[in-house]
Protein backbone atom coordinates (compact mmCIF):
# COMPACT_ATOMS: atom_id res chain seq x y z
CA UNK A 1 0.00 0.00 0.00
CA UNK A 2 1.63 3.48 -0.78
CA UNK A 3 2.01 6.21 1.82
CA UNK A 4 -0.58 8.35 -0.31
CA UNK A 5 -4.61 8.34 -0.27
CA UNK A 6 -5.54 4.57 -1.21
CA UNK A 7 -8.30 3.96 -4.06
CA UNK A 8 -11.30 2.96 -1.77
CA UNK A 9 -12.64 3.89 1.10
CA UNK A 10 -16.27 2.29 2.61
CA UNK A 11 -19.34 4.83 2.68
CA UNK A 12 -22.67 3.59 4.21
CA UNK A 13 -21.88 -0.13 2.40
CA UNK A 14 -20.01 1.00 -1.28
CA UNK A 15 -16.69 1.43 -2.25
CA UNK A 16 -15.90 4.66 -3.33
CA UNK A 17 -12.84 6.80 -4.29
CA UNK A 18 -11.58 8.13 -1.21
CA UNK A 19 -11.44 11.20 -1.81
CA UNK A 20 -15.44 11.35 -2.48
CA UNK A 21 -16.56 10.14 1.49
CA UNK A 22 -17.69 14.07 2.75
CA UNK A 23 -19.69 15.15 4.88
CA UNK A 24 -22.01 17.99 5.45
CA UNK A 25 -20.84 21.04 7.50
CA UNK A 26 -24.63 21.30 9.41
CA UNK A 27 -24.33 17.27 10.73
CA UNK A 28 -24.81 17.34 14.48
CA UNK A 29 -21.19 14.68 13.98
CA UNK A 30 -19.53 17.98 13.13
CA UNK A 31 -21.34 20.33 15.09
CA UNK A 32 -21.50 18.38 18.06
CA UNK A 33 -19.04 15.67 17.65
CA UNK A 34 -21.41 13.38 17.33
CA UNK A 35 -19.69 10.62 16.16
CA UNK A 36 -18.13 7.05 17.68
CA UNK A 37 -15.23 5.28 16.13
CA UNK A 38 -12.77 2.48 16.39
CA UNK A 39 -9.40 1.69 15.52
CA UNK A 40 -8.02 -1.17 14.80
CA UNK A 41 -4.77 -2.90 13.07
CA UNK A 42 -4.41 -5.23 10.06
CA UNK A 43 -0.96 -6.80 10.10
CA UNK A 44 0.91 -9.06 7.36
CA UNK A 45 2.43 -12.05 7.71
CA UNK A 46 5.04 -13.13 5.35
CA UNK A 47 4.85 -16.65 6.68
CA UNK A 48 1.27 -16.91 5.76
CA UNK A 49 0.68 -14.87 2.80
CA UNK A 50 -1.85 -13.44 4.56
CA UNK A 51 -3.01 -10.28 6.18
CA UNK A 52 -4.63 -10.60 9.35
CA UNK A 53 -7.24 -7.84 11.00
CA UNK A 54 -6.86 -8.09 14.71
CA UNK A 55 -9.54 -8.46 16.81
CA UNK A 56 -12.42 -7.31 14.52
CA UNK A 57 -15.16 -8.85 15.93
CA UNK A 58 -14.65 -7.57 19.56
CA UNK A 59 -14.35 -4.20 18.11
CA UNK A 60 -17.50 -3.97 15.98
CA UNK A 61 -19.04 -5.72 19.24
CA UNK A 62 -17.15 -1.95 20.94
CA UNK A 63 -18.53 0.16 18.16
CA UNK A 64 -22.43 -1.36 18.66
CA UNK A 65 -22.01 -0.69 22.28
CA UNK A 66 -21.13 2.57 21.61
CA UNK A 67 -23.97 3.60 19.44
CA UNK A 68 -26.06 1.76 21.51
CA UNK A 69 -24.85 4.24 24.81
CA UNK A 70 -25.14 7.40 22.67
CA UNK A 71 -29.09 6.10 21.26
CA UNK A 72 -27.59 6.21 17.45
CA UNK A 73 -30.70 4.64 15.33
CA UNK A 74 -28.82 2.91 12.71
CA UNK A 75 -29.69 0.80 9.65
CA UNK A 76 -27.38 -1.50 9.44
CA UNK A 77 -25.36 -4.30 11.41
CA UNK A 78 -21.99 -5.79 12.77
CA UNK A 79 -21.63 -8.35 10.02
CA UNK A 80 -22.11 -5.74 7.27
CA UNK A 81 -19.41 -3.41 8.83
CA UNK A 82 -17.24 -7.30 9.20
CA UNK A 83 -18.09 -7.69 5.58
CA UNK A 84 -17.16 -4.24 4.10
CA UNK A 85 -14.08 -3.77 6.37
CA UNK A 86 -12.65 -6.85 5.01
CA UNK A 87 -14.21 -6.22 1.19
CA UNK A 88 -11.97 -3.23 1.29
CA UNK A 89 -8.93 -4.64 2.60
CA UNK A 90 -9.56 -6.98 -0.47
CA UNK A 91 -10.46 -4.46 -3.23
CA UNK A 92 -7.98 -1.86 -2.02
CA UNK A 93 -5.07 -5.05 -2.28
CA UNK A 94 -3.49 -4.51 1.17
CA UNK A 95 -0.73 -6.01 1.69
CA UNK A 96 1.62 -4.60 4.71
CA UNK A 97 0.61 -3.25 8.27
CA UNK A 98 -2.56 -1.14 8.16
CA UNK A 99 -5.05 0.82 10.32
CA UNK A 100 -8.56 0.78 10.05
CA UNK A 101 -10.69 3.32 10.98
CA UNK A 102 -14.52 2.43 11.09
CA UNK A 103 -16.49 5.61 12.23
CA UNK A 104 -20.18 5.72 12.44
CA UNK A 105 -21.79 9.39 12.82
CA UNK A 106 -24.85 11.63 12.96
CA UNK A 107 -25.60 12.53 9.54
CA UNK A 108 -28.15 15.09 8.14
CA UNK A 109 -28.61 18.29 9.90
CA UNK A 110 -30.26 17.23 13.33
CA UNK A 111 -29.35 18.95 16.18
CA UNK A 112 -27.90 16.99 20.05
CA UNK A 113 -30.95 14.75 20.68
CA UNK A 114 -31.57 13.25 16.94
CA UNK A 115 -30.71 9.33 16.43
CA UNK A 116 -30.28 9.41 13.23
CA UNK A 117 -29.47 9.24 10.12
CA UNK A 118 -26.52 7.53 11.08
CA UNK A 119 -23.95 6.76 8.38
CA UNK A 120 -20.50 4.81 8.82
CA UNK A 121 -17.12 4.79 6.93
CA UNK A 122 -14.31 2.68 7.01
CA UNK A 123 -11.12 3.87 6.10
CA UNK A 124 -7.53 1.35 5.76
CA UNK A 125 -4.31 3.34 5.20
CA UNK A 126 -0.64 2.47 6.28
CA UNK A 127 0.61 3.02 9.78
CA UNK A 128 4.10 2.38 10.59
CA UNK A 129 4.88 0.98 13.94
CA UNK A 130 5.84 3.84 16.11
CA UNK A 131 9.38 5.02 16.61
CA UNK A 132 9.85 4.47 20.33
CA UNK A 133 8.32 0.83 20.23
CA UNK A 134 12.18 -0.36 21.39
CA UNK A 135 13.60 2.84 23.71
CA UNK A 136 10.36 3.69 24.99
CA UNK A 137 8.94 6.97 25.56
CA UNK A 138 8.89 10.22 28.34
CA UNK A 139 5.77 10.66 30.17
CA UNK A 140 3.86 13.19 31.56
CA UNK A 141 1.04 13.18 34.61
CA UNK A 142 -1.27 15.74 33.40
CA UNK A 143 -2.31 18.17 34.96
CA UNK A 144 -6.44 17.69 33.09
CA UNK A 145 -8.47 14.90 34.23
CA UNK A 146 -9.93 12.35 33.07
CA UNK A 147 -13.33 12.81 32.61
CA UNK A 148 -15.60 10.59 34.75
CA UNK A 149 -18.15 8.31 33.81
CA UNK A 150 -21.08 10.81 34.86
CA UNK A 151 -19.54 13.64 32.97
CA UNK A 152 -18.33 12.09 29.71
CA UNK A 153 -17.78 8.24 29.39
CA UNK A 154 -14.96 7.04 28.43
CA UNK A 155 -16.49 3.72 28.08
CA UNK A 156 -18.00 5.59 25.29
CA UNK A 157 -15.47 5.30 22.33
CA UNK A 158 -16.96 8.93 20.71
CA UNK A 159 -15.27 11.34 18.82
CA UNK A 160 -16.04 14.42 21.83
CA UNK A 161 -14.41 12.31 24.18
CA UNK A 162 -10.67 12.99 22.60
CA UNK A 163 -10.80 16.76 23.20
CA UNK A 164 -9.71 15.47 27.08
CA UNK A 165 -7.03 13.29 25.40
CA UNK A 166 -6.29 16.46 23.28
CA UNK A 167 -5.69 18.93 25.73
CA UNK A 168 -3.41 16.53 27.63
CA UNK A 169 -1.19 15.41 25.07
CA UNK A 170 -0.93 18.95 23.86
CA UNK A 171 0.43 19.96 27.13
CA UNK A 172 2.59 17.41 27.70
CA UNK A 173 4.31 17.82 23.85
CA UNK A 174 4.89 21.63 24.61
CA UNK A 175 6.51 20.49 27.82
CA UNK A 176 8.55 18.82 26.40
CA UNK A 177 7.36 14.81 26.88
CA UNK A 178 6.17 12.53 24.08
CA UNK A 179 3.03 11.39 26.08
CA UNK A 180 0.33 12.30 28.69
CA UNK A 181 -1.16 10.08 31.65
CA UNK A 182 -4.42 11.39 33.03
CA UNK A 183 -5.37 10.63 36.51
CA UNK A 184 -9.44 10.72 36.81
CA UNK A 185 -11.51 12.86 39.05
CA UNK A 186 -10.54 10.64 41.88
CA UNK A 187 -7.03 11.29 41.46
CA UNK A 188 -6.46 7.70 40.92
CA UNK A 189 -4.44 6.99 37.73
CA UNK A 190 -6.91 6.19 34.38
CA UNK A 191 -4.84 6.06 30.84
CA UNK A 192 -3.19 7.29 28.25
CA UNK A 193 -5.06 10.01 25.68
CA UNK A 194 -5.45 6.70 23.44
CA UNK A 195 -3.72 3.89 25.43
CA UNK A 196 -4.20 1.99 28.63
CA UNK A 197 -1.67 1.71 31.00
CA UNK A 198 0.33 -0.81 33.19
CA UNK A 199 2.74 -1.20 35.46
CA UNK A 200 5.25 -4.29 36.85
CA UNK A 201 6.25 -4.30 40.78
CA UNK A 202 8.01 -6.94 42.14
CA UNK A 203 6.98 -9.52 39.18
CA UNK A 204 3.64 -8.56 39.44
CA UNK A 205 1.22 -6.88 36.44
CA UNK A 206 -1.21 -4.21 37.46
CA UNK A 207 -3.25 -2.14 35.62
CA UNK A 208 -6.16 0.15 36.59
CA UNK A 209 -9.40 -1.76 37.01
CA UNK A 210 -12.49 -0.65 34.43
CA UNK A 211 -13.98 1.70 36.83
CA UNK A 212 -11.18 3.72 36.70
CA UNK A 213 -12.09 6.16 33.99
CA UNK A 214 -10.98 4.01 30.92
CA UNK A 215 -12.18 2.59 27.88
CA UNK A 216 -12.36 -0.67 27.65
CA UNK A 217 -8.99 -1.66 25.70
CA UNK A 218 -9.43 -4.78 23.31
CA UNK A 219 -5.36 -4.56 23.81
CA UNK A 220 -5.55 -4.12 27.84
CA UNK A 221 -7.43 -7.37 27.38
CA UNK A 222 -5.37 -8.82 24.57
CA UNK A 223 -2.31 -7.90 26.97
CA UNK A 224 -4.26 -9.76 30.54
CA UNK A 225 -4.90 -12.69 28.33
CA UNK A 226 -1.24 -13.28 27.52
CA UNK A 227 0.53 -12.41 30.56
CA UNK A 228 -1.47 -14.83 32.77
CA UNK A 229 -1.10 -17.69 30.05
CA UNK A 230 2.21 -17.30 30.44
CA UNK A 231 1.86 -17.26 34.46
CA UNK A 232 2.68 -13.88 35.06
CA UNK A 233 0.42 -12.84 38.49
CA UNK A 234 -1.90 -9.56 37.02
CA UNK A 235 -4.09 -7.28 38.82
CA UNK A 236 -6.43 -4.90 38.16
CA UNK A 237 -7.08 -2.08 40.61
CA UNK A 238 -7.31 1.19 41.46
CA UNK A 239 -3.44 2.76 41.09
CA UNK A 240 -2.11 5.44 42.89
CA UNK A 241 0.21 7.97 40.69
CA UNK A 242 3.17 7.09 43.09
CA UNK A 243 3.01 3.56 42.26
CA UNK A 244 4.14 4.77 38.26
CA UNK A 245 7.05 6.44 39.75
CA UNK A 246 8.15 3.28 41.83
CA UNK A 247 7.54 0.80 39.64
CA UNK A 248 10.30 -1.25 37.80
CA UNK A 249 8.80 -1.29 34.31
CA UNK A 250 5.83 0.75 32.79
CA UNK A 251 3.88 0.57 29.49
CA UNK A 252 0.75 1.68 27.42
CA UNK A 253 -1.15 -0.41 25.62
CA UNK A 254 -3.44 0.51 22.72
CA UNK A 255 -4.61 -1.35 18.70
CA UNK A 256 -2.88 2.06 17.49
CA UNK A 257 0.21 2.33 19.55
CA UNK A 258 0.26 -1.79 20.37
CA UNK A 259 2.91 -1.95 23.15
CA UNK A 260 5.36 0.85 23.66
CA UNK A 261 6.93 1.19 27.24
CA UNK A 262 7.41 3.85 29.67
CA UNK A 263 10.82 4.75 30.49
CA UNK A 264 10.31 7.92 32.62
CA UNK A 265 7.31 10.05 34.21
CA UNK A 266 7.61 13.38 34.94
CA UNK A 267 11.83 13.36 34.98
CA UNK A 268 11.54 10.44 37.29
CA UNK A 269 13.63 7.26 35.52
CA UNK A 270 11.19 3.99 35.47
CA UNK A 271 13.72 1.28 36.87
CA UNK A 272 16.71 2.00 34.99
CA UNK A 273 15.38 4.08 32.61
CA UNK A 274 14.91 1.46 30.19
CA UNK A 275 12.20 -1.27 28.33
CA UNK A 276 11.92 -3.89 30.79
CA UNK A 277 12.26 -7.57 30.74
CA UNK A 278 8.41 -8.41 31.28
CA UNK A 279 7.67 -5.08 28.91
CA UNK A 280 10.27 -7.48 26.44
CA UNK A 281 8.42 -10.46 27.46
CA UNK A 282 4.62 -9.42 26.41
CA UNK A 283 5.85 -6.57 23.31
CA UNK A 284 7.09 -10.19 21.62
CA UNK A 285 4.04 -12.64 22.90
CA UNK A 286 2.14 -9.71 21.35
CA UNK A 287 3.81 -9.26 17.91
CA UNK A 288 3.77 -13.28 17.47
CA UNK A 289 0.03 -13.13 18.40
CA UNK A 290 -1.56 -10.34 16.00
CA UNK A 291 0.72 -11.65 13.09
CA UNK A 292 -0.41 -15.14 13.37
CA UNK A 293 3.22 -16.73 14.43
CA UNK A 294 1.71 -18.15 17.68
CA UNK A 295 -1.52 -19.32 17.68
CA UNK A 296 -4.33 -16.71 18.90
CA UNK A 297 -7.35 -17.21 20.67
CA UNK A 298 -10.30 -18.18 18.36
CA UNK A 299 -12.02 -15.44 16.88
CA UNK A 300 -9.01 -12.89 17.07
CA UNK A 301 -7.49 -13.53 13.64
CA UNK A 302 -9.43 -12.85 10.84
CA UNK A 303 -7.99 -13.83 7.29
CA UNK A 304 -8.37 -11.26 4.29
CA UNK A 305 -7.31 -13.21 1.67
CA UNK A 306 -7.94 -16.62 2.80
CA UNK A 307 -10.87 -16.21 3.82
C1 LIG B 1 -8.75 6.63 25.33
C2 LIG B 1 -8.24 5.31 24.89
N1 LIG B 1 -7.90 4.40 25.82
C3 LIG B 1 -7.44 3.19 25.47
C4 LIG B 1 -7.31 2.82 24.16
C5 LIG B 1 -6.85 1.47 23.77
O1 LIG B 1 -7.96 0.74 23.31
P1 LIG B 1 -7.76 -0.47 22.30
O2 LIG B 1 -6.75 -1.36 22.93
O3 LIG B 1 -9.09 -1.13 22.24
O4 LIG B 1 -7.32 0.10 21.04
C6 LIG B 1 -7.66 3.73 23.16
C7 LIG B 1 -7.52 3.37 21.75
O5 LIG B 1 -8.49 3.13 21.08
C8 LIG B 1 -8.15 4.99 23.53
O6 LIG B 1 -8.50 5.89 22.60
Amino acid sequence: MSKSAPQFIVLNGNLIPYEEATVHVMSPALKYGLSVFEGLRAYWSDAHQDLYVFRLQDHTDRLLQSMKLLRFKHDFDGAEINRMTLDLLRRNDVRAAAHIRTTAYLDGQGEQQVKGPVSYAISALEKPRTAKIDAGIRCQVSSWMRMADNVMPPRIKCGGNYVNGRLARYQAIQDGYDEAILLNTLGKVAEGPGTCIFFVRKGELVTPDMASGILESLTRDTVLRLARERGIAVSERTVDRTELYAADEVFMVGSAAELVPVVDIDGIAIGPGLRGPLTTQLQQAYFETVTGAIKAPAGWLTSVHKS
